[in-house]
């Protein structure tokens, strides 16, 4: 007897269909014939269940929260999320780089920290990573970098001999390199790590005055790490650790959050600041620009769909709102290509209205058609126009995060600022932030690295590159490669 209250399965077309288990068939025996299109949905839609994976980042989750300013910030920016009190709705995803969809979360890698604000105008994305720095400055480099992480083209396989090929030949990378081989080259979990805006971008108050700012999300939880040995462990035990503790903790109403400070730099200093303060791979010292507080970002919503909310998701940098800006950072300016370019190739032109990526504020934009359109779209479908469509106002919202240049055009490296160099900042990490134990496991962690298979003379080449960085600490590496080997 059929159940009256259970809803009945049906097609994609919402039809009700008479059975989930038998195929329609010529008698009980006979064969399957072509018009069970019910069993052909079925079969054909598994077959188009998977979408391309992130590039980078593959291997990742998420949630959702809110972000509430709890200080006083308008002197700097105008945005409206930043105002005093205002609390917007976020989505965050967490990730590794250079692993796959199904890789292990406790490998050795920089972990993406991307926050996606809903805010009243419209959606503002702040992509960011665990870490202050990156390896690289132009972005030339990164397609070069990412495959040197990834795979092998003859045998498939990770290979560490290439990793540091491309490290010991890229010295811009050493920064990142030492701050990736120490502890915090692990994380315990998401939300035990902080996260970093990395880059310098623009904030611009009301009255039109310009900073450079750098965003520093810091956790709550306390910054906690993974040992090589116990991430060793984990990876082989339970491979989506990190999935697993972020879910486990909301569904428990642990929910975890992080308090945002800004490091903000007046306009006019930059230039003769003593680092090129766009320079991807350098802080600028706390004690040169303290960090200022602006508010809580707290998870609370574990995804209930994480196809359609974090794997359809898609963060770009290019999405800012009024009030913030970019800056010179070659890198920030290759990125505001590569994301959406991304997006339209991994999840379809019309990515900006699958739920989770659609504002939470009108839409009048003249974006037309294209594959799987789904918002209603009205005349007039030109500007300008007048038929009272709608009309840009740069009264309203001018064009003014930005700054002069000049040049002829060129392909040539940051022009330097009195103190830049590739390895002082990584000096500075190893002998002033680490202490002697955080070195011994540095110096562990490398020299292990080196061990799987790294070959001369790429290995020559690594002992100088961290002797570069600190004479004592390279030796240290060398001795300890050169003793395993013999
Ligand atoms: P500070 O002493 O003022 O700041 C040091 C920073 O390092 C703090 O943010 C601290 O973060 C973080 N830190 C502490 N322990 C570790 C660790 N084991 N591994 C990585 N980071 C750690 O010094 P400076 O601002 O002059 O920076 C010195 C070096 O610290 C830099 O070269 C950089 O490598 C690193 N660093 C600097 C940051 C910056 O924005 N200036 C941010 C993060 C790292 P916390 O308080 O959360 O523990
Ligand atoms: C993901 C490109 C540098 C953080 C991605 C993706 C691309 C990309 C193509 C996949 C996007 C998608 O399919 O949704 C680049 C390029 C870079 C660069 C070209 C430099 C020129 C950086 C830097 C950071 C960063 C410096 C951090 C400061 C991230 C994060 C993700 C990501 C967190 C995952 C986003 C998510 O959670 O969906 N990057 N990237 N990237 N990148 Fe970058």
């Amino acid at each position: 007897m059929s159940d009256q209250k259970r809803k009945v399965t049906t097609t994609d077309a919402g039809i009700p269909v008479a059975s989930d288990e038998h195929s329609l068939t010529v008698g009980p025996d006979g064969p399957i014939v072509l018009h069970d299109h019910y069993l052909i949905e079925q079969m054909a839609n598994f077959n188009r269940e998977r979408i391309p994976e992130r590039q980078p980042h593959a291997k990742g989750s998420g949630a959702f929260g809110h972000f509430e300013v709890t200080e006083d910030v308008s002197q700097y920016t105008k945005a409206a999320l930043f105002q005093p009190g205002v609390k917007t709705d976020v989505l965050m995803r967490f990730s590794t780089v250079a692993g796959e969809r199904g890789s292990p979360d406790t490998w050795r890698d920089p972990r993406g920290f991307s926050i996606k604000f809903y805010t009243t105008e419209g959606n503002y994305d702040m992509v960011g990573n665990n870490t202050p720095v990156f390896f690289i400055r132009d972005p030339m480099k990164f397609q070069h970098f990412i495959r040197s992480q990834k795979r092998r083209a003859d045998n498939n396989l990770r290979d560490n001999d290439m990793q540091w090929d491309f490290w010991t030949l890229s010295p811009e990378s050493a920064h990142q390199v030492a701050w990736l081989m120490s502890d915090r080259g692990i994380p315990k979990s998401w939300r035990h790590m902080n996260g970093y805006s990395s880059h310098t971008y623009m904030w611009v108050n009301a009255q039109g005055e310009k900073f450079w700012v750098k965003y520093h999300f810091k956790t709550d939880q306390g910054v906690e790490c993974l040992t090589q040995d116990e991430a060793d462990k984990l990876a082989g035990a339970d491979g989506d650790f990190h999935v697993r503790d972020l879910y486990n903790a909301i569904s428990e109403g642990n929910n975890p959050s992080w308090t945002l400070y800004m490091q903000i730099m007046p306009f006019d200093e930059a230039d003769n600041y003593r680092f090129n303060p766009f320079d991807l791979t350098k802080v600028w010292p706390h004690s040169d620009y303290p960090l200022i507080k602006v508010g809580k970002l707290t998870l609370n919503q574990n995804p209930t769909d994480n196809h359609a909310q974090i794997e359809q998701a898609a963060f770009e940098p290019n999405n800012l709102v009024p009030g913030i800006g970019l800056s010179p950072d070659k890198m920030l300016m290759g990125r505001i290509f590569a994301y959406a370019d991304a997006h339209r190739a991994r999840l379809g032109v019309n990515y900006k209205q699958i739920p989770v990526n659609s504002p939470r504020c009108p839409v009048n934009s003249y974006s037309k058609d294209g594959a799987m359109r789904m918002q209603p779209v009205s005349d007039p479908v030109y500007a300008p126009n007048s038929k009272g469509g709608p009309a840009a106002d740069g009264e309203r919202y001018p064009t003014d995060s930005t700054w002069g240049t000049q040049g002829e055009l060129v392909r040539a490296p940051y022009s330097l600022h009195a103190e830049d160099d590739d390895y002082g900042q990584a000096n500075t990490l190893v002998n002033k932030v680490l202490d002697d134990a955080g070195r011994d496991r540095l110096v562990n962690n490398v020299a292990g690295h080196l061990l799987n298979g790294v070959k001369e003379p790429v290995l020559s080449r690594a002992f100088d590159y961290w002797r570069a960085i600190d004479q004592n600490i390279g030796d240290r590496i060398a001795e300890k490669v050169k003793a395993a080997q013999s």
